[in-house]
């Protein structure tokens, strides 16, 4: 049996301070290390910074316009996945506190090659995370400044591709006899109009029309700034959005509980489990976030003692807001009026002019959650360039570290320029999955990760570990009798689940994740695998399943991509391979 030291070979260079304490003659050229300026309090608010952002201010409109009052049980489902795997990231933490997160741990855990991959997944998942928060950024932003009577030109709003959409959508009407009067009077057409004009009054240079999302822009550029300069900054502005958005939170709920009107919640879960599933990219979206603490480990002042409590302090504290929001929200407003992109403030609006200041309030603590995701995210990503750099899979000079600042500087930079100028120019509507499948990916990865390690690890007892509980008797039992609740009560949901609307013939999906269940239901058996982590697993594959065809397809382009890469330039230039390791 492989013992902890074996592991550990795997990953040989943890962090600069150790490489530097090694000899390691590249560590003492990548400058001093990062500055330890975190503890249990700042990360448990950095963690609520990362998870309340725009996937609760809008997707749980959408969610609870198909999920009825009934999707507080997704937030729930949703929360026991997030709480697993926070238990196994909150393990790794604990047992290697270097930056890098789910990357380093794959590192450890399953060696070069799945680390790359899954380095290669986190970097997707961050950039595309950070340029979709960005864009919906600009996008309240530019509401919340209309509200006020301000106006950015619309061309420097949006990007091409939207104002060309928009415009295109408008003329067709204007061209089949409806002026644009009526088009303005037409809640779904309304959006296009400001594309239209977007459009329409763009200066135009050698034919081409200027038209980019400026305020994109302008906030990657602040918080570029804000984690160049520092973490100790950081945290403190973090710290004061976080309560910003957690008093406008509570005050909904609070000043909702007085508009609630029981009748709305009846029925309950009006199209069953399957309606209630069409919110999960929507909802896990919203729970994304306490895996990013991890990024931050170098930086804290005992990353083994809070950064498991950080993350299960953050996550429950976001659970507890989010049920009571959703059973709130839902009781305000009847759940099929709640297909609206902005759905707190909508809640309100409909209430007369003595609660319309709450509207003004709830549209301004969105656009100051959506910066303290980002500003989460993007302190997170350069972190991961920087641990992949230093094991030599990235360039070197993503590794070197600011000797004023004391922050990663190449990937600082490199970072704001990867999301500032997508966010200029791209339409991200298609693609935000991605930012799901991507942290559901590293979710199992690390979840499969803890299992490996089980048993393997030297225990310590100032280290987290995830409590063990044999799974022997437990898993495949439970798998059956939810598989048989569902079958005997919602007999609909079952085969919907087996069948695609779009195709006749049983869905893909479901039997490769029935063969997956059973797989990990017979490894349970054989090697009594510790239950929580496997619940993760399962878990994350499982709403990993629910994610469309063409996310899954995108994803897979990405990786084939990685690996081309990774064989062209990532396995050569590796630490392992230079220092004569493989
Ligand atoms: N959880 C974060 C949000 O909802 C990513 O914006």
């Amino acid at each position: 049996m492989r013992i902890y030291e074996d592991l550990m070979r795997k990953k040989p260079i943890l962090a600069a301070a150790e490489a530097e304490a090694l000899g390691d003659p590249f560590a003492a050229s990548t400058g001093p290390g990062l500055v330890k300026v975190l503890c249990a309090r700042d990360l448990t608010a950095l963690g609520i910074a990362a998870i309340i952002g725009a996937g609760i201010f809008s997707a749980i409109g959408n969610a609870a316009y198909w999920g009825g009052p009934a999707i507080i049980f997704l937030f729930i489902f949703t929360s026991f996945a997030c709480g697993c795997t926070a238990m196994c990231y909150a393990q790794f933490a604990s047992l290697i506190p270097a930056s890098g997160s789910a990357y380093t741990y794959a590192y450890v855990a399953f060696g070069e090659f799945i680390a790359w991959v899954m380095g290669w997944d986190l970097l997707m998942e961050y950039a595309i995370g950070n340029i979709a928060v960005a864009i919906s950024w600009s996008n309240y932003f530019v509401e919340l400044l209309a509200g006020y009577g301000l106006a950015i030109p619309d061309h420097l709003t949006m990007d091409y591709r939207t104002a060309l959409n928009g415009a295109m959508a408008v003329k067709e009407r204007i061209a089949a006899g409806q002026n644009l009067q009526e088009l303005m009077a037409l809640p779904g057409v309304a959006p296009f109009i400001r594309s239209y004009r977007a459009w329409e009054f763009a200066p135009d240079i050698l034919g081409y029309r200027v038209i980019f999302n400026l305020p994109a822009l302008f906030i990657v550029a602040m918080v570029t700034a804000l984690i160049y300069v520092g973490t100790q900054e950081s945290k403190k502005v973090s710290n004061a959005m976080v309560l910003v958005k957690v008093m406008t939170i509570l005050l909904v709920i609070v000043a909702g509980i007085f508009y609630v009107k029981p009748a709305n919640w009846n029925p309950f879960a009006p199209n069953g489990i399957g309606g209630v599933m069409k919110g999960v990219s929507g909802i896990f979206f919203a729970y994304i976030g306490f895996d990013a603490l991890s990024t931050t480990a170098e930086e804290c002042r005992n990353p083994q003692r809070d950064l498991p409590r950080a993350m299960f302090g953050s996550l429950g504290i976001c659970t507890l807001l989010y049920v009571a929001l959703a059973l709130v929200l839902t009781g305000m407003v009847h759940y099929s009026r709640l297909q609206v992109g902005d759905p707190l403030a909508f809640a309100f609006g409909r209430l007369g002019a003595d609660v319309q200041w709450l509207m003004g309030i709830i549209a301004a603590s969105a656009v100051v959650a959506m910066a303290s995701v980002l500003l989460v995210f993007m302190l997170g990503q350069p972190r991961i360039w920087m641990a992949m750099s230093r094991d030599g899979l990235l360039p070197r000079c993503f590794c070197v570290i600011h000797r004023r600042f004391r922050t990663p500087t190449l990937a600082t930079l490199a970072t704001g320029l990867s999301v500032a100028v997508p966010s200029l120019f791209f339409n991200l509507s298609e693609v935000t999955d991605l930012t799901s499948i991507g942290t559901l990916f590293a979710f199992s990865i690390v979840c499969a990760g803890t299992l490996v390690l089980d048993g393997n690890d030297r225990p310590e007892p100032q280290r987290f570990r995830v409590p063990y509980i044999d799974s022997r008797y437990i898993f495949a039992p439970l798998l059956i009798a939810i598989g048989g609740a569902l079958l005997v009560f919602c007999p609909e949901t079952f085969l919907q689940s087996l069948t695609t609307s779009s195709a006749p013939g049983v869905r893909l999906g479901t039997i490769l994740f029935l063969l997956f269940s059973a797989t990990l239901a017979y490894l349970s058996f054989v090697r009594r695998l510790s239950l929580i982590p496997l619940m993760g697993l399962e878990s994350c594959v499982y709403l990993m399943t629910e994610l469309t065809g063409a996310c899954w397809l995108r994803f897979s382009i990405w990786i084939v991509l990685g690996l081309f890469v990774y064989f062209l330039y990532g396995r050569r230039k590796s630490k392992l391979n230079t220092a004569g390791l493989r």
